[in-house]
């Protein structure tokens, strides 16, 4: 049975299987996670996002992890917040739900989420970090590859967020 654990910081130094990137649809660079990913990977990694044709949102996309210590990276083009009437929700859910079954379908043992359009893209923090919680719960049932699932909150306020969510029933 796989756990699920919140360790709060930058999500670049993780030795994980995989760490997921909140992208945006051209899987080009950014601000935000997705800055500091590709900075810390290096340029090589640009060069082979260029090759793969973007990322609709809510789709994941798999990557070498090049200079980082993590062996993958997931990247998902997550929603941006909109009022809640677009369909947000569900697109959120699937960021998760498509970049846990690529890391299932590559038999991986450990990935890492930041949190996916809590920043600039502007998602309500409290029910983004429900909605992923929910997401990993589903994938710890199915019991495949994955031992560990960590969230990966890069503030204070998020990582309270996580751990008052997780210890709810
Ligand atoms: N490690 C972990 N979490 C981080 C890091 C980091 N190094 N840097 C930022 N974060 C956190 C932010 O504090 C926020 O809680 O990641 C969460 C997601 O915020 P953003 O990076 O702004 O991503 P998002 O809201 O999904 O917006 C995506 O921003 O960077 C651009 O190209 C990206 O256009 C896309 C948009």
């Amino acid at each position: 049975m796989s756990s699920i654990r919140v360790w709060q910081g930058d999500i670049t130094r993780l030795a994980v299987d995989a760490i997921v990137n909140a992208a945006n649809t051209s899987l080009l660079g950014g601000g935000g996670v997705d800055g500091a990913i590709h900075r810390a990977a290096g340029a090589e990694l640009l060069a082979h996002c260029r090759l793969l044709g973007g990322c609709r949102t809510g789709e994941a996309k798999i990557t070498p992890a090049f200079r980082l210590p993590a062996r993958y990276i997931i990247h998902t083009a997550g929603p941006v917040w909109r009022g809640g009437e677009h369909g947000e929700a569900e697109l959120l859910a699937a960021c998760y739900r498509n970049s846990l079954a690529l890391a299932e379908q590559h038999g991986l043992q450990s990935i890492a989420f930041p949190a996916i359009s809590c920043g600039i893209y502007r998602f309500p923090h409290e029910l983004a970090a429900r909605i992923a919680i929910s997401e990993l719960r589903r994938a710890q049932a199915a019991d495949g590859s994955l031992r560990e699932l960590i969230l990966v909150p890069f503030g204070e306020d998020m990582a309270r967020l996580y751990q008052r969510l997780l210890a709810e029933a």
